[in-house]
């Protein structure tokens, strides 16, 4: 992924003159309080966390984190697949606007040379830092995780990223193998050690030299887990023994479900253990006992996260940072567990475009520990003994990833970029997304009553391409000349309405009056998306003047 000596390099950068370096990038922005920002994205997480009330699922660092948090229970990617979602929230356009579908065009150059988030905070004086996954690696980010717009310095990449998709697997035949299930022994790995826990060493490391900055500092952390192959040290499997593991609760493929918007789930197939189970294409299904082995290791990788989100907050608490840094934490998109008969991201459904979101912001959110206090002292998955955590505050309005931009530009105390025009190709600083301040109980004169929006007006856009009206083998991931049909998806507190409209990836078109096919799901009656009701609702004026 990186070339050879890239790492090193870098490390050698920071260790190296690493004051000299960090102040000398920011540009003189003296704000002694300003905030420092720590933005956690987790790749391919779904809310199952303690904090939005699964049972099962033992994440008590990030419980602990939402404690202190206000978490917003329905905040929705724009794409649920990883390089249109990331720049699409890191830049705060939707990804009509960044033209990017796929993972095969650098927007500067495609779309419009649009600010980032660690741009616009670099510009204001901010140390914009790097770790692990943030931007998509590859031409999305032009080899270079959008460098040196975004970021201060070069962007840190763990070294044993390399070996995930490697033989590193031991299976029951004694062999390393490359399989989805991939629980290892962490002294018997490449290097000792796994990406993520060498992402939090990189930046527990970034944060000790950042304390005695003068430049409030943006960290953004990049974890891999729990993306496929699902590649955690083993003990985690101790937490969630197989009896104890249910199936989804739909584990079939509905019967109203139209094929364009069904994902094959092709990548998990092409992984060693999966190809032995010969499984038909593309429906499955996946024999029971392995689909309770999927969801073991996906939770697996969601605890062993949750200790990585531990042990980098409770640095931040013995760094005397947690009264200076808001904390955001997040996930590019979700990922079906079985959910419809779906192995993947690559949909519409709310299973794959929710997102956990919660952001901590001192004084606001929690009261500034005091001096000595611990916000975020580590708490081990493995004592049953902890409590679960109730979120601090939550709100229950439909929210996208899009408001990160505004959201974290305002809590900084930085100038909120003003809203878009259409179109808005040739403007670099504008935003898509809700300014979420209100929520935050920011108010325009002291003593105004908060601000609540009316959840009914509020709506949460995402989108999906296809190739083809039927499930085919390049269905999860069209490249932009493929792409026949788009997935245009509502989400408003009452129901999930799609359509599947014709899409000229040339002209960069939707044919809203090209319909391929429609879902709609009311939340009340149908949470998980099974009954499909479109037909039923033919004819009705359903609010598509709204689409931006
Ligand atoms: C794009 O924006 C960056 C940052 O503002 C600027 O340095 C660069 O010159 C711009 N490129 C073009 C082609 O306008
Ligand atoms: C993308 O990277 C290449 C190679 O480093 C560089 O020449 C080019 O200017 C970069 N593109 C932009 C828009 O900065
Ligand atoms: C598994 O389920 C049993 C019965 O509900 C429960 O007593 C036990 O604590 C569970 N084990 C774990 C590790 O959650
Ligand atoms: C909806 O109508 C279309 C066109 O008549 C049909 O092909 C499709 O099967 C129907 N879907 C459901 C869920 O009834
Ligand atoms: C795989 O499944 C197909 C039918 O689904 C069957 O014809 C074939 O024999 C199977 N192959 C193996 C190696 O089990
Ligand atoms: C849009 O789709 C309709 C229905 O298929 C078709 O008649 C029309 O020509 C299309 N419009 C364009 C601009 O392609």
């Amino acid at each position: 992924m990186l070339p050879p000596g890239r790492g090193l390099l870098w490390f050698g950068l920071v260790l190296g003159s690493v004051c000299a370096s960090l102040e000398s990038a920011a540009q003189g922005n003296s704000a002694a309080d300003a905030l420092n920002v720590l933005l956690i994205i987790v790749d391919d997480l779904r809310p199952s966390l303690g904090c939005y009330g699964d049972k099962l699922v033992r994440s008590p660092n990030i419980d602990q984190l939402a404690s202190h948090s206000l978490l917003f229970q329905n905040a929705f990617a724009q794409q649920a697949v990883c390089a249109p979602s990331r720049v699409s929230f890191l830049t705060g356009r939707r990804p009509d606007t960044t033209r990017l579908y796929d993972f095969s065009s650098y927007w500067r150059v495609h779309a419009g040379n649009f600010s980032t988030i660690p741009q616009y905070f670099k510009e204001n004086g901010y140390v914009t830092l790097s770790v692990g996954k943030v931007f998509h690696p590859g031409v999305s980010s032009n080899h270079s995780d959008d460098s040196p717009y975004s970021w201060s310095l070069p962007a840190y990449h763990p070294s044993s990223e390399k070996y995930e998709n490697t033989k590193t697997c031991r299976g029951p035949d004694g062999e390393l193998h490359a399989n989805l299930l991939c629980p290892v022994d962490v002294a018997d790995v490449p290097e000792g050690t796994l990406p993520d826990k060498q992402s939090t060493e990189q930046a527990i490391r970034l944060l000790e030299k950042m304390k005695t900055s003068a430049s409030p500092f943006f960290l953004a952390v990049g974890y891999h887990k729990p993306h496929i192959p699902f590649r955690y040290p083993k003990e985690f499997q101790k937490l969630y023994p197989l009896e104890n593991i249910t199936l989804a609760p739909d584990p079939q493929v509905p019967a109203g479900l139209p094929p364009v918007a069904y994902s094959p789930w092709m990548d998990i197939r092409q992984r060693e253990d999966v190809q032995a189970l010969n499984l038909s294409v593309p429906y499955g299904p996946v024999p029971a006992d392995f689909q309770r082995k999927i969801r073991q290791s996906y939770f697996a990788s969601v605890s062993y996260v949750d200790t990585q989100v531990g042990q980098l907050l409770s640095a931040l608490d013995e760094l005397q940072l947690a009264s200076s840094t808001v904390v955001v934490l997040t996930s590019d998109h979700g990922w079906a567990l079985g959910e419809h008969g779906e192995w993947a991201k690559y949909s519409n459904f709310d299973v794959t475009t929710r997102v956990p979101l919660m952001f901590y912001v001192p004084g606001r959110t929690a009261p500034l520990p005091e001096a000595g206090e611990k916000l975020f002292p580590y708490i081990d998955p493995f004592d049953s003994a902890s409590e679960p955590m109730e979120p601090g505050q939550q709100a229950m309005d439909l929210v996208e990833l899009l408001s990160l931009f505004p959201t974290l530009a305002g809590l900084a105390g930085l100038r909120v970029p003003p809203r878009c025009p259409i179109p808005s190709f040739h403007v670099q600083l504008c935003r898509e997304g809700q300014n979420l301040l209100k929520h935050f109980q920011f108010r325009a004169v002291e003593g105004d009553p908060p601000v609540h929006a009316n959840p009914r007006e509020l709506v949460a856009y995402s989108q999906y391409p296809r190739p083809a009206d039927s499930p085919q083998w390049n269905s999860d991931k069209p490249s932009l000349k493929d792409i026949k049909i788009m997935g245009y998806s509502i989400r408003t507190i009452d129901y999930r309405y799609t359509v599947w409209v014709g899409f000229s990836p040339q002209e960069f078109l939707a044919n809203f009056s090209d319909i391929h096919a429609g879902e709609l799901y009311f939340v009340d009656s149908d949470p998980l998306q099974d009954h499909n009701v479109y037909n039923d609702s033919q004819g009705g004026a359903l609010p598509w003047s709204l689409m931006p």
